[in-house]
């Protein structure tokens, strides 16, 4: 049976919606009917979808706010529906940190929210220094210091496992 997916994004530079496009082309190539749309610019009621997958990244340790809102503003139909949570950060390069369990940021984030979605997953990010303002690359040099990350400015790396985005889609269509 085809299904009414709704994938709502919240990304800074493009990372988290590489990944929701990957997820839409799986999808699609499923037939599922999917609708991708910016947190920013989301204003529909969820409960028209079947399945709603919402996917975030981490800035300085945390999700955009605007994610912590979406939830509060859709509580009673996020769980109406089945749904989806997935976070995308750096320490998620790190493999005993890449699991909903193992991961501190997701970890921390369902500690501060009432919500249980039926699915969720981590993803690692991309490293571009080359893109960030020179206050954000002294930071995230400093932050791939204390965890043995490359530090050299040059350094440009996708560490997303397109292979994992592939059976999250897998696991959505069975959901
Ligand atoms: C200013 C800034 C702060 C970041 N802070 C963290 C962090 O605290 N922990 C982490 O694991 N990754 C951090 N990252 C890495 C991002 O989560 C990663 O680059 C991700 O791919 C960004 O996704 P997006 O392009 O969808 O926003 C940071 C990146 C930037 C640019």
């Amino acid at each position: 049976m085809n299904a009414k997916i709704g994938i709502v994004y919240s990304t800074v530079d493009g990372q988290t919606l590489k990944i929701c496009n990957k997820l839409r082309e799986v999808l699609q190539q499923n037939n599922q009917e999917v609708d991708l749309i910016s947190i920013d610019d989301f204003n529909e009621d969820i409960t028209k979808y079947d399945k709603l997958v919402l996917g975030a990244s981490i800035r300085y340790g945390v999700h955009n706010n605007k994610v912590i809102e979406f939830i509060k503003t859709n509580k009673t139909a996020l769980g109406s529906i089945k749904t989806a949570f997935f976070s995308v950060n750096l320490v998620a390069r790190k493999p005993e940190k890449n699991t909903p369990e193992t991961n501190p940021y997701v970890v921390k984030f369902f500690k501060t929210i009432d919500w249980k979605p039926t699915l969720v997953k981590v993803f690692a990010g991309k490293l571009d220094y080359k893109k960030y303002s020179f206050f954000d690359r002294k930071m995230i040099q400093l932050i791939m210091w204390m965890t043995k990350g490359p530090t050299n400015t040059d350094a440009k790396i996708e560490y997303t496992n397109w292979e994992k985005v592939n059976e999250f889609g897998q696991e959505l269509i069975k959901l």
